[in-house]
């Protein structure tokens, strides 16, 4: 049972000794702003593959690779050693110097991506997705000055900061930001979505330098639209002149079961924004796009202290090589088929499931209410036999994210639906 003590209201469960004392202090010690709340507050000791160890002994498979971070699993072995190996003896930053290193991950991730995008020819550095997208959008904006405004997909989620933020939701403080609409439960009909962006158009003739949008809605709860909306919105932008801003910062590197998302979807951005998964928990992000448009910038109109360090840019380059020789990209979508079939079975054994939706290991599971939401949390984390399985707290207050390693095993994921099916069963 989980209660909360004291002005700051830490967590605690019952059972916990450590993880509760870790609490208190973490309370005492850091602002709460600093995390997302999760009604478990999981304590960790250590963390291998898809499984996770509490201070207190208890195993629990993830159900979030640190939040679509850690794609290939915590502490992969051949990882951390070409990880090691790449970032050698190289300086732990290396701002206003240059090491091989990340050029070799700059060529890496344009080769990458050209294979299906040619606008991919050039990178940007950040060193998290907030950083990438606002990097991105200052090239947009750089490369047409005289183009103020920058529409994006309502109720999409870029970040806090700075131009991310501006873009994050569906009010801005952004003057010059417009919302346009995103097919979410009520799928309208395209001439609907094209009438908006066209009455834009003709408001502000060439006036608007981008559009930004998610692949899926992450945050607001895993909508994952029909293809014909990206290339439509593609189709648009081209033929406005607009810059197309993808933001993968958290479906990149296999997630929607192909390397990129705009691969799945059909489409060639002129800047895509990666993050996350790039790096298998390294703060790394990037931007890859048409050079015309990075090489808007001058010196320093996009530099800053951490982005593209040489560590960084070691962990991109064995992300690469692990995808590629274990086919990690196979793996996940072998594993999708296992997991998509295992949420179905949930939502139709359980009426509190109202809805599954997802592709590649990014599900949302939409729940009844808040309550029901938050409980399902709790009873997975308890578990049973000193087992269970971790979940971020609900997404748009309903939806749990289900987003496991993509190198997850079938005896995993048995293990866990199993262990979520006792769970659940005593809501
Ligand atoms: C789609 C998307 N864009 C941007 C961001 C911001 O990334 P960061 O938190 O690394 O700044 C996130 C983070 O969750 C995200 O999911």
């Amino acid at each position: 049972m989980a209660t909360q003590t004291g002005t700051f209201q830490a967590i605690q469960h019952d059972g916990e000794p450590r993880a509760n004392a870790i609490r208190e202090r973490l309370n005492a010690a850091v602002g709460r702003g600093q995390r997302t709340y999760t009604p478990s507050q999981l304590t960790v000791e250590k963390a291998e593959g898809c499984t996770l160890w509490t201070v207190d002994g208890r195993r629990l498979l993830d159900f979030t690779s640190g939040v679509l971070v850690a794609n290939l699993g915590h502490d992969h072995p051949r990882f951390e050693a070409l990880y090691r190996e790449y970032a050698g003896a190289l300086p732990r930053n290396a701002y206003n110097m240059v090491t091989e290193v990340e050029v070799l991950a700059a060529e890496r991730l344009v080769n990458s991506m050209a294979v299906s995008n040619p606008n991919a020819q050039k990178v940007l550095w950040g060193a998290s997705g907030s950083e990438g997208i606002q990097k991105a959008m200052w090239a947009a904006q750089h490369h047409q000055p005289g183009r103020p405004i920058m529409l994006a997909t309502r109720y999409g989620f870029h970040g806090k900061k700075g131009l991310a933020g501006d873009v994050t939701g569906s009010e801005s403080p952004n003057p010059n930001v417009r919302f346009i609409s995103f097919p979410m439960k009520e799928e309208r009909p395209r001439k609907f979505y094209q009438d908006e962006l066209d009455a834009l158009a003709r408001e502000f003739p060439d006036q608007i330098s981008l559009l930004i949008t998610e692949p899926y809605l992450g945050s607001a709860g895993s909508f994952h639209p029909p293809r014909w909306y990206h290339e439509m919105l593609q189709a648009w932008c081209n033929q406005h002149g607009v810059a197309f801003i993808f933001d993968e910062v958290q479906a990149c590197h296999g997630r929607t079961g192909h390397m990129y998302a705009c691969e799945t979807y059909g489409v060639q951005p002129d800047l895509v924004v990666l993050g996350k998964g790039i790096g298998n928990g390294e703060p790394a992000a990037a931007v890859v796009g048409r050079a015309d448009l990075i090489d808007a910038m001058d010196y320093s109109e996009a530099s800053d202290t951490f982005s593209g360090n040489p560590r960084a840019c070691a962990a991109v380059c064995a992300v690469f090589d692990v995808f590629e020789e274990e086919q990690i990209v196979d793996r996940c979508r072998a594993a999708a088929k296992r997991v998509s079939e295992c949420l179905h079975a949930l939502r139709d054994k359980f009426p509190f499931v109202k809805d599954v939706r997802g592709e590649g290991l990014v599900y949302g599971v939409e729940m009844e209410n808040a309550e029901v939401a938050n409980r399902c949390v709790l009873e997975a984390y308890y578990g049973t036999g000193g087992a269970g399985v971790h979940f971020l707290g609900p997404l748009a207050k309903k939806v749990l994210r289900v987003s496991p390693p993509l190198v997850i095993s079938d005896r995993e994921i048995d293990e866990a639906f199993a262990l979520i099916d006792t769970a659940w069963a005593r809501i």
